[in-house]
């Protein structure tokens, strides 16, 4: 989709007058924030300006201070990460929650195992088999590359890493991913491979949150990117931006204004 159309759609997630402080630093104030099915929409803002914290609260592993969410039009509260998960809601934080000296299936499945049918499984028996297939064919309809499903994560690159997590959440995510500095620790080669699994993310129809500080990355995959500076929104920019109107943004050199066609108000 693009992002000039999402006007005329219903968010699948959307956050109003979002407030959050830890003690005397107010990371948040009075942030709206929505995404639209099948886009790729970018929080792009400095360090410290609030990103995490944000994704933290949509991803129900904060509570906001002040704000309400509403997911597919309906206000939801989340009691922690676990409740939006089972709301379709899957994330990847900037450490990522892979288990090194397990292998990709196991970690694809993590928490989900598959259980052998019958008197084994409700013994807790669970069925390696079913899980290498299911994980094989998965990573194979997103055209991740790895030499076997039984590989073990502490021999994967960065990039294979990467998108092994984001393999995971689309496994169990429903509607919407979040991803927390995807590229940040990778190559070019790496980052350009964790960029194409996002497209395809997307092109299968869910909702990609994708939070950068690399501005060729977001400007690569956004479909929309939203600005945060020092805890608020600043501003919302299309594709036909350039790099340096989003710095402008980001920095505080100027403020966004209506009559641009590539950047809007708040
Ligand atoms: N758990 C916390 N305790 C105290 N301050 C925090 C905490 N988390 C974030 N902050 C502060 O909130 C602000 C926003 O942080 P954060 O959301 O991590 O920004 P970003 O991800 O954009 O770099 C920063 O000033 C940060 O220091
Ligand atoms: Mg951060």
């Amino acid at each position: 989709m693009v992002a000039a159309e999402s006007a005329e759609a219903q968010p699948v997630l959307e956050a109003r007058g979002i407030s959050k402080g830890f003690g005397s630093v107010t990371a948040l104030e009075n942030v709206d924030f929505e995404a639209y099915p099948r886009e790729i929409v970018a929080l792009l803002g400095d360090n410290g300006a609030g990103k995490s914290t944000l994704i933290k609260i949509l991803s129900g592993a904060l509570r906001p201070d002040t704000g309400t969410i509403k997911l597919h039009g309906r206000e939801v509260e989340f009691h922690g990460p676990r409740d939006a998960r089972s709301n379709g809601i899957e994330t990847v934080y900037q450490d990522l929650a892979l288990a090194p000296d397990l292998d990709v299936a196991s970690n694809l499945f993590l928490g989900r195992e598959l259980l052998l049918p019958g008197v084994l499984g409700r013994l807790g028996f669970v069925n390696q088999r079913a899980m290498r297939q299911q994980a094989q064919e998965h990573l194979l309809g997103l055209s991740v590359k790895l030499s076997s499903a039984r590989q073990t994560v502490d021999t994967l690159s960065g990039g294979q890493r990467q998108s092994v997590a984001v393999a995971r959440t689309v496994l169990w995510g429903k509607d919407i991913v979040i991803l927390d500095e995807p590229t940040a620790a990778l190559g070019v080669a790496q980052a350009a491979m964790v960029l194409q699994l996002m497209q395809r993310v997307r092109d299968r129809g869910a909702t990609v949150i994708f939070i950068s500080h690399n501005m060729p990355h977001v400007f690569e995959v956004a479909d929309r990117m939203i600005v945060l500076r020092t805890g608020r929104r600043v501003g919302t920019l299309l594709p036909a931006a350039n790099m340096d109107q989003a710095v402008s943004l980001m920095t505080g050199a100027v403020s966004a204004h209506s009559g641009d066609a590539a950047a809007q108000a708040p």
